[in-house]
């Protein structure tokens, strides 16, 4: 564990009683495992050795393509290089390593969660190396491509294929069906992300690696968000060592995150259809919301720029600060937070025929894309 002189322990909420601290006590405890006396509830030879212990500690990467000349330093957490593919590996495991903790799961137990991507597969594979049963509670919009991996690594994949009758949504539909799998199996359950502090706590960890890397000195950070975990946990953080950075929440258009209407969203992974309960009013400095076009010419910047292939949230976070760049002063320190990687958008936001098909054949023409496309 890292002895910088930034605070990784009992960190406090700045702004309400509901914070944190008060589900962890210490946070070396998420990331040290091994000084966890868990060993009677589970294997803990699993977690000192194998694929959990790569999670977390991404690099960072100076861009010096992406934006040109820029008067600001831009740095990247490279959350794809998690073994899952995400930053939900993060919060997976320490959701599921403090249920193990307080005793709420055993090794045998099921987990069931409603996710249509990253969390999922961060659940599934920490399942399969704890000894977990996982039932992931999907719609049809999920995917193939992430059924395909979730049921690889072992996931039941519980489909849910009616919308709310209420609602139209499939989201209060998936969690009708998480709450009776969890009355109808024994020794279930649910991690539920959305109002799961461990979620938020996990990053508390991800923005003490991007402040170490750069000496405190950081003056934005630029984080998407979806359950609003990651804008939490490095938030805290961020009070809690009292640094100056401003926090930029990049949420897409057509979520309700953060007020406004909501609408018809083609990019999975960032946004969301109802308020988390880990949102809490002045987390962030600013918001700036991203369309699917955005996501989509971001993600084809970053690649023809800096050979990045990211998935659609990352692709948002580039065109927010190109929007935001003007505003930034000069020589500021800037870190974008990178949530995927961008092989699970082949079919999607780097394929021609899907962009034609959901965009027209006017994106493809637009000036916007062609100067960064390759497809
Ligand atoms: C690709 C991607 N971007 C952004 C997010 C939002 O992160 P958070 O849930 O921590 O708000 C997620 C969450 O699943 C994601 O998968």
């Amino acid at each position: 564990m890292s002895t910088s002189k930034f605070q990784t322990k009992s960190f406090a909420s700045a702004n309400s009683g509901h914070s944190i601290s008060s589900t962890i006590n210490d946070i070396e405890q998420t990331y040290s495992i091994d000084k966890v006396d868990i060993s009677s509830k589970v294997n803990v030879q699993a977690l000192n050795s194998g694929i959990l212990t790569v999670i977390g500690n991404t690099p960072l990467l100076k861009l010096e393509n992406v934006f040109k000349n820029a008067h600001f330093q831009l740095f990247a957490k490279m959350e794809m290089f998690n073994p899952g593919g995400s930053v939900k590996d993060r919060p997976a495991l320490n959701m599921l390593m403090k249920a193990f903790q307080k005793g709420d799961i055993k090794p045998g137990d099921t987990i069931i969660e409603s996710s249509s991507g990253n969390l999922g597969i961060g659940l599934a594979q920490a399942s399969t190396v704890l000894g977990l049963r996982f039932i992931c509670v999907i719609d049809p919009k999920t995917t193939q491509q992430n059924i395909n991996i979730l049921r690889a690594y072992g996931a039941q994949v519980d489909i849910v294929t009616e919308p709310d009758p209420i609602t139209g949504d499939f989201l209060p539909a998936r969690i009708n069906r998480v709450n009776s799998l969890l009355k109808s199996i024994p020794n279930s359950f649910w991690c539920n992300q959305y109002a799961n502090l461990n979620n938020a706590a996990a990053h508390y960890q991800t923005m003490h690696e991007i402040v170490t890397a750069l000496d405190g000195k950081l003056d934005y950070l630029f984080c998407s968000t979806g359950s609003c975990g990651t804008l939490r946990g490095c938030a805290e953080y961020i009070r809690s060592n009292n640094l100056d950075t401003k926090i930029i929440a990049v949420d897409a258009k057509g979520s309700v995150i953060f007020g406004g209407k909501r609408a018809k969203r083609l990019i999975p992974g960032h946004g969301a259809a109802r308020v988390p309960e880990l949102l809490q009013p002045g987390l962030e400095d600013m918001c700036i919301h991203v369309s699917d076009m955005d996501c989509v010419v971001g993600c084809h910047r970053l690649l023809s720029t800096e050979a990045i292939l990211a998935g659609g949230s990352s692709g948002g976070v580039i065109t927010a600060i190109d929007k935001k760049q003007q505003d930034i002063p000069a020589n500021a320190i800037c870190a974008a937070i990178f949530c995927d990687r961008g092989e699970r958008y082949l079919d999607t936001i780097y394929s021609n025929s899907w962009l034609k098909n959901n965009f027209g054949e006017a994106l493809l023409e637009s000036k916007e894309l062609q100067q960064f496309s390759r497809i």
